[in-house]
């Protein structure tokens, strides 16, 4: 991770460049820890930096939250600040990488692109936890009028689906690296031909961390259209059993089982079950009825004024409820009084949100880098942020 390390100086010289305000946006301290936030802008938008002080030497790099995927932009940013505010580095990596060419960038949607999608294609269909990319790349090569979303939890497999979409000059796959769970949220009702979960984890000691759950099988059913199909094939006979439990539940939908029904394609994972004479099961659900309109937008926004004496107050310990929590974490100041930035965590358990919250002199108060995602946990826990700064 780019970073510089420097000798000890003074902090007037960011006061500086934070008035001169072409490169750095704030200074903010950290109540109670040696460390600060330095707000900096580059040419694509703004990025805050974390300074670590330790007795002889400190520390300056892009902080986890808001840090940019483009390591030049953050080595660049670091070059300007050690040159403008005159550091004495005492060693650093902010060499510039030639820069990879991005793979298949066109087709690497972030789940925010989710929000206001338009599908590209009439035709559009899923698959969770697509692991090599066998049966997606398969299912989008066959059929080519049909968009495929592929979403994956783990990023290396989500890469090497995309530098595959490229070697194949597929056009028809979007990939998703996050949670299933949360994405199925975002998508619209009545709209999927088909939704493929092939060889999911069983999660035999952790049930609750199974991509099948009745809230699950619920949001498939309001994102497929009238005749969908979701398809889950597994080798476990206990997530089987599981699963025919929670599909035979929904009243609008019909189900069918089969045992090893072979597809054309053989996924990774089903060629090692095969060579272990596994038995494959296939438990299909078939939406029969038009499903409610997604829900409307949530807002993320807050009422100003907040009082600063509110974010003082805040709990320190995390509110957790069923579905969703919030935490507050480390409080920063702005060395100019105009402001200051909180580090929060929030929303589902599987997939948090870690954002800042940010206000200014006036009060006004905003997540940053982003919104969160539009999710149900997130809003649940959107509101009680609200709550208790809004009193
Ligand atoms: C056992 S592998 C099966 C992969 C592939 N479907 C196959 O048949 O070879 C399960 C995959 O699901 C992914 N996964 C697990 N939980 C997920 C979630 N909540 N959202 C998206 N992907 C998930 C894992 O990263 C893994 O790649």
């Amino acid at each position: 991770m780019p970073h510089l390390v420097v000798a000890p100086f003074e902090k007037r010289r960011l006061d500086a460049l934070v008035q001169e305000g072409d490169l750095c946006t704030f200074r903010a301290e950290a109540e109670g820890k040696s460390v600060e936030l330095i707000g900096v802008r580059d040419g694509e938008g703004e990025f805050f930096l974390e300074l670590k002080e330790r007795p002889q030497e400190w520390i300056i790099r892009a902080d986890k939250i808001t840090r940019p995927l483009d390591a030049n932009r953050i080595k660049k940013v670091l070059a300007s600040l050690a040159a403008e505010a005159e550091l004495e580095v005492i060693h650093s990596n902010i060499r510039l990488s030639p820069g990879k060419p991005p793979v298949a960038a066109e087709f690497d949607k972030s789940i925010e692109a989710f929000e206001r999608a338009e599908f590209p294609l009439e035709k559009v269909a899923l698959e969770v936890g697509f692991g090599s990319g066998r049966h997606l790349l398969w299912q989008a090569k066959e059929h080519p009028a049909t968009l495929f979303i592929g979403v994956e939890i783990h990023t290396p497999s989500a890469q090497q689906v995309l530098k595959q979409i490229e070697i194949q000059g597929l056009r028809n796959i979007w990939v998703v690296n996050y949670d299933a769970r949360l994405l199925l949220e975002m998508l619209p009702s009545n709209r999927l031909e088909a939704i493929y979960v092939h060889f999911p984890v069983p999660w035999d000691k952790k049930p609750h961390r199974r991509v099948i759950s009745d809230a699950f099988v619920a949001e498939a059913m309001r994102v497929l259209r009238p005749e969908g199909i979701l398809e889950l094939r597994t080798d476990s006979e206990r997530y089987y059993r599981y699963a025919l439990e929670v599909f035979s539940r929904p009243v609008k939908a019909d189900f069918r089982v089969e045992k090893n029904r072979d597809l054309p394609v053989v996924s990774k994972y089903e060629a090692r079950w095969r060579r272990q004479a596994k038995d494959i099961y296939t438990l299909t659900m078939r939406a029969l009825e038009r499903s409610e309109p997604r829900r409307a937008e949530y807002r993320f926004d807050f009422k100003a004024p907040v009082d600063p004496a509110r974010i003082a107050s805040l709990p320190e310990k995390a509110i957790v409820e069923s579905d969703w929590f919030v935490h507050f974490g480390t409080r920063f100041r702005r060395s100019d009084g105009r402001g200051g930035v909180l580090e929060c965590s929030f929303g589902s358990f599987d997939r948090p949100e870690h954002k800042y919250l940010r206000y200014d002199e006036e009060g006004r108060l905003e997540y940053f880098p982003s919104r969160p995602v539009a999710t149900a946990a997130n809003y649940a826990a959107h509101q009680q942020i609200g709550a208790l700064i809004h009193g």
